[in-house]
């Protein structure tokens, strides 16, 4: 493809309901991140837009659980992490939020517009409806069991378990989370889009012409959408939080969340069109413009398939690629903030960034090892080991080091200087440096251009490798002890320092992308100014001029400490036990959100079958160190005896423990917590006071003796 003219580059807004995780950053927000920096370097026209997603029923459900109003909940979480984005380098061009006016504007025109041409059709149907608290039920107001995978808790748009797209209707015993009782079905009107009239449109588009450009993941999504017979899709619900429907028979209805979210990314670029002089439509209307959006996977159908549709019916640009990403874990579970399970955008920058102003590359630290795991192609694993040794055995002994070592040498064998070449004395070694590093760049520049920023980001530290293994090949520090019996010894080393130092300059062009503040910082180091960071000087090696004075070396990257992984591990898992404790056993007094006093959905005599209950007694118990909330117990069962961890340490000392009985759930999946496997649970209940109190046969009894 010839280059586009210009670009436009869209990560996903977030919902501005709680913190995002850095699951969230590694799925869209970093690689979009690097692609535009590396556009940006290439000088080619690109505008790069995010926002906050303020609609949907997810805001005013944490409004209630945070016992405020909506506008709150979005006040309190767009600004907080828009800084986040900020701290971590991720640089857009704007960050706009779906409650501005220009947003609602622009959502209502977009949909007067596809109503006008009759692109819409209204529906009248049956719906969930809830009548104690008056209210047609959305999605996410509705719970029951999953015809899937018989999960409890699945919500009427999705089961959090498996993963299933839901409608509400498929949930077994549905009840509303606003009141508990089981809702009522009630007529009521809707606009559609009717997704079936395009299933030619959208297999031509995505299955002939983008089935080998796009990730096999997202074009297997796509297949089996279309495949599964493609639906009219409610574009309107009954809610009071979001944009109004702008037409007649629209009274006490908004547009749906997922049809006017995405529209956000054009009132955001109409938004820095206006911030910067310029004209938005170009880029949503031209050809020539090369559209991005860059997703999660579970935003997968909404960019490919309903908004292609929406856009198609309003006159504008179809995305080029949508490089969605898998999901990224956190140590062997599910990364989820709900649970408890997740690392905080903001909790990073406060425990890693902010205690160190920010000096000691740990915003980088963190690109790097997301970039060196992102979920391409299959779901990653975040562990906090893999950190440290990314960190360490990477970025400090590798890029870092090289570095570090060139500044150390010029200082100490070249007077600070850069130092001139002397070309009779070059080496094959010497010249073959330049050609590795132009062959680099066209890897890296191959790869960014596919998306494949994991290879890319590994090839660039791989030139650093070289960068080492050269110089350890060279010794300038031996060829110093023979300056003054070879005379060729000052122009070998000469030749060897500044074939170093070029390829530090090289080295920060190519990194740029990747790791923003370091590049910065190696600008700082060469007293060069950040244009040097154009990607077209990436392959020169003129670009430190001979003679000129460098700065004194400073470490681009600390080594992560032992100690610091496992307070961070310890941490994770004391939250986790907490939420556990609580949650399996009763409802955390803090969470006040009607849904949470629901009784769960009814199960069948089958499901409490499968969980085996038995009396244990403990046999010992102590503080798991470095685990506030943690203690283990040696727990008798009678035909075994096991170690169970449970997050009681708050609440009972360890030596009033020993001997007492408890209920213990024995068939529970052993897992792991901060290294010692917990096989099975101990069943606690919680008074309104939040004070716990063991689940105990009255009498003493055989350990082992089940419960039924
Ligand atoms: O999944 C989410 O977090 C959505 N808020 C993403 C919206 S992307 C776009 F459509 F705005
Ligand atoms: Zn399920």
């Amino acid at each position: 493809m010839n280059t586009p003219k210009r670009y436009l580059i869209t990560a996903a807004l977030p919902y501005a309901n709680g913190l995002k995780h850095i699951g969230h950053l590694a799925g869209a927000y970093l690689p979009a991140d690097i692609y535009v920096r590396y556009l940006k370097a290439q000088k080619r026209d690109v505008v790069f837009v995010c926002g906050s997603d303020e609609h949907g029923t997810a805001i005013p459900i944490q409004a209630t659980k945070e016992g405020t109003t909506a506008q709150a909940i979005i006040d309190k979480y767009h600004p907080i992490i828009e800084q986040n984005f900020k701290d971590l380098g991720i640089e857009f061009d704007i960050y706009h939020r779906t409650s501005d006016k220009l947003h609602h504007e622009t959502a209502s025109e977009f949909f007067k517009t596809l109503e006008g041409n009759g692109d819409l059709e209204t529906k009248t149907s049956l719906q969930y409806f809830d009548e104690a608290t008056n209210t047609f039920l959305a999605d996410r107001y509705i719970k029951g069991t999953c015809p899937n995978c018989g999960h409890n808790e699945a919500f009427g748009d999705q089961c959090e378990k498996c993963g299933k797209s839901l409608s509400p209707e498929e949930l077994i015993n549905p009840v509303s989370t606003l009141s508990g009782n089981a809702p009522i079905k009630k007529e009521t009107t809707h606009w559609y889009l009717p997704l079936n009239k395009h299933e030619a449109f959208l297999r031509e588009w995505i299955l002939n012409q983008h089935q080998n450009d796009w990730r096999p993941a997202v074009v297997g999504q796509c297949k089996s959408w279309i495949e599964g017979g493609l639906q009219p899709r409610a574009v309107t619900r009954d809610l009071d939080w979001g944009v109004k429907v702008p037409v007649a028979g629209g009274d006490g209805k908004v547009l749906y969340v997922w049809f006017d979210a995405p529209i956000g990314y054009i009132s955001a670029t109409k938004q820095w069109a206006i911030n910067n002089n310029k004209d938005w439509q170009p880029y949503w209307k031209d050809a020539d413009t090369k559209l991005v959006h860059f997703i999660g996977k579970d935003n997968i159908v909404f960019h490919c398939i309903i908004f292609p549709v929406m856009l198609k019916l309003h006159g504008n640009i179809l995305p080029e690629s949508v490089p969605a990403n898998e999901f990224m874990n956190l140590e062997g579970d599910k990364m989820s903030t709900s649970r408890g399970w997740s690392i905080e955008m903001d909790d990073y920058i406060n425990q890693w960034i902010k205690k160190e102003n920010g000096g000691t590359g740990l915003a980088d630290s963190l690109r790097f090892y997301l970039t060196s795991i992102s979920p391409e192609s299959k779901d990653s694993e975040f562990t906090w080991k893999g950190f440290q040794e990314s960190v360490n055995g990477e970025l400090v002994s590798i890029f870092a080091n090289f570095v570090n070592r060139t500044w150390v040498l010029m200082h100490k064998l070249c007077n600070g200087k850069v130092p001139p070449i002397h070309p009779d004395l070059l080496d094959d070694e010497d010249k073959a440096l330049l050609t590795t590093v132009q062959e680099t760049k066209d890897k890296v520049t191959a790869l960014l251009e596919q998306y494949k920023f994991r290879e890319a980001q590994f090839e660039v530290i791989h030139l650093a490798r070289i960068g080492n293994q050269y110089m350890q090949k060279k010794e300038p520090w031996i060829l110093a002890k023979s300056l003054e019996s070879d005379t060729t010894a000052q122009a070998k080393i000469n030749n060897c320092m500044h074939g170093c130092l070029q390829l530090c300059a090289n080295l920060s062009i190519l990194i740029n992308p990747f790791l923003p503040f370091t590049a910065k910082r190696m600008c700082h180091l060469m007293k060069v100014v950040d244009k040097m960071l154009d990607w077209e000087n990436a392959g020169k090696f003129n670009l430190l001029k001979v003679g000129y004075t460098l700065r004194a070396p400073e470490l681009l990257f600390r080594k992560i400490e032992d100690v610091e992984i496992e307070a961070q591990l310890a941490k994770l898992q004391s939250l986790l036990t907490t939420k556990n404790s609580t949650m399996d056993t009763a409802t955390p007094q803090a969470e006040s959100a009607s849904e949470e006093k629901a009784l769960k959905p009814e199960i069948v005599f089958d499901d409490f079958g499968k969980i085996d209950l038995r009396v244990g007694t403990i046999l010992e118990a102590k503080k798991v160190e470095k685990a506030d909330k943690l203690l283990e117990l040696y727990v008798d069962l009678g035909f075994e005896k096991r170690t169970i961890l449970s997050g009681i340490a708050m609440h009972f000392s360890p030596e009033s423990l020993v001997g007492k009985q408890v209920v213990v759930v024995a068939n529970l999946a052993p897992r792991k917590m901060r290294g010692i496997e917990s096989k099975g649970m101990i069943l606690l209940a919680e008074d309104a006071q939040g004070k716990l109190h063991f689940v105990q046969p009255q009498e003493v009894i055989a350990s082992g003796s089940s419960i039924s």
